[in-house]
């Protein structure tokens, strides 16, 4: 039996940093009211020609520097996005070609801010079914493209950015002791469409649209599903909050990340946070933030790592990790 062992990290932030100040200048909003209600003090935004797949293809170069993985060795790329380079083809091929990999296989995966968590789950199936022994699973989002740059409840809360992990097939023996990823839950509930979406797409308008919110009721949920999904993980895995060594949740906004710790008891040592400098970074929050617990030291082989994300759909999702 296998399981998915994260081998190695990457991350790619755009050169470009906006900061709430500058925001100031064309919204009518103030670095103090974004800080208290998100904790964002700035984002990084993508240079007009720059693509989601060239983020994605940065992260995944370090990726698999720091795995010692060869682009020969893999199997398959997983690209999580909501803001693909085109409406088709994936931008996961195209991150293959820009690797110069010409065998496996290459798709996206549209679950918007869980979009890491589902693409983590699928690449762990294909492990564990013996469909793969390498692959890339890729956050990658250009948020900047489908924000709306005069609506300043959405415009203060994103940024764009990509992060990447290699997946191994380690073997298991079935237990939570194993080092690999030990269990991963997904739900959506459609009916929620309505609370946060695009106002457009290929079948309806024939453009991309952009972003529409309703703040209050995203909060809500986020909160609800994300702390339910945490407490599922710890319920089928019979572990407590101390536990965990590093909880790693979607970077959407503090209030929320701290809301779930009151919830779970979870100490703020024990949490990656990245939001004040990278703001939403959808798809790409969770693997940006690994990369940075992994490269300062702060996530140590045989830690125990959960990861919880929400967005829209709305989906959600939780894994359990152990590095
Ligand atoms: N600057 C100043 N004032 C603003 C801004 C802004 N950028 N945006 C909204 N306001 C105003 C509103 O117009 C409103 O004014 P009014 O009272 O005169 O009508 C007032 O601030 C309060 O607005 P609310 O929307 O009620 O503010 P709230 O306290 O709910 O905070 C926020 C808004 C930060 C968006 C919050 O609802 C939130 O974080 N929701 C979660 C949304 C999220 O994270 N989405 C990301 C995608 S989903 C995900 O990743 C989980």
């Amino acid at each position: 039996m296998y399981r998915a062992q994260i081998l190695g990290t990457g991350s790619y932030l755009p050169k470009d940093v906006v900061t709430n100040q500058d925001l100031e200048k064309t919204l009518d909003t103030s670095h103090d009211w974004i800080v208290q209600r998100t904790g964002i003090h700035q984002r990084h935004i993508a240079a007009p020609e720059e693509k989601t797949s060239d983020m994605g293809t940065i992260a995944a170069l370090q990726a698999l520097e720091m795995a010692g993985i060869s682009v020969d060795q893999l199997d398959f790329i997983i690209c999580a996005t909501t803001t693909p380079d085109r409406t088709f083809p994936a931008t996961a091929v195209k991150i293959q070609a820009n690797l110069g990999l010409k065998k496996g296989f290459a798709f996206d995966l549209q679950a918007v801010c869980s979009g890491f968590v589902y693409a983590l789950s699928i690449a762990n199936n294909f492990i564990q079914q013996g469909q793969g022994r390498y692959g890339l699973v890729i956050g990658a989002e250009k948020m900047s493209s489908i924000v709306d740059w005069s609506d300043r409840s959405t415009a203060v809360l994103f940024g764009d950015g990509a992060g990447a992990v290699v997946v191994g097939a380690a073997p298991s023996e079935g237990s939570d002791k194993d080092r690999g990823v030990l269990g991963t839950y997904l739900h959506s509930d459609g009916s929620l469409e309505d609370i946060l979406y695009t106002d457009g797409g290929p079948s309806s308008s024939e453009d991309v649209g952009k972003i529409k919110m309703n703040g209050r009721e995203v909060y809500k949920h986020a909160i609800l599903k994300m702390g339910a999904a945490l407490e599922e993980v710890l319920e089928k895995h019979h572990l407590t909050s101390e536990d965990i060594d590093w909880f790693v949740p979607h970077q959407a906004n503090e209030r929320i990340i701290d809301a779930l710790a009151d919830r779970l008891k979870f100490p703020q040592e024990k949490i990656i946070k990245t939001g004040a400098l990278q703001a939403n970074t959808s798809a790409a929050t969770i693997p940006l933030a690994l990369d940075a617990g992994v490269r300062d030291g702060r996530i140590k082989p045989g830690q125990l790592i959960l990861i919880d994300a929400l967005g829209a759909g709305l989906a959600w999702g939780a894994a359990l990790i152990r590095w």
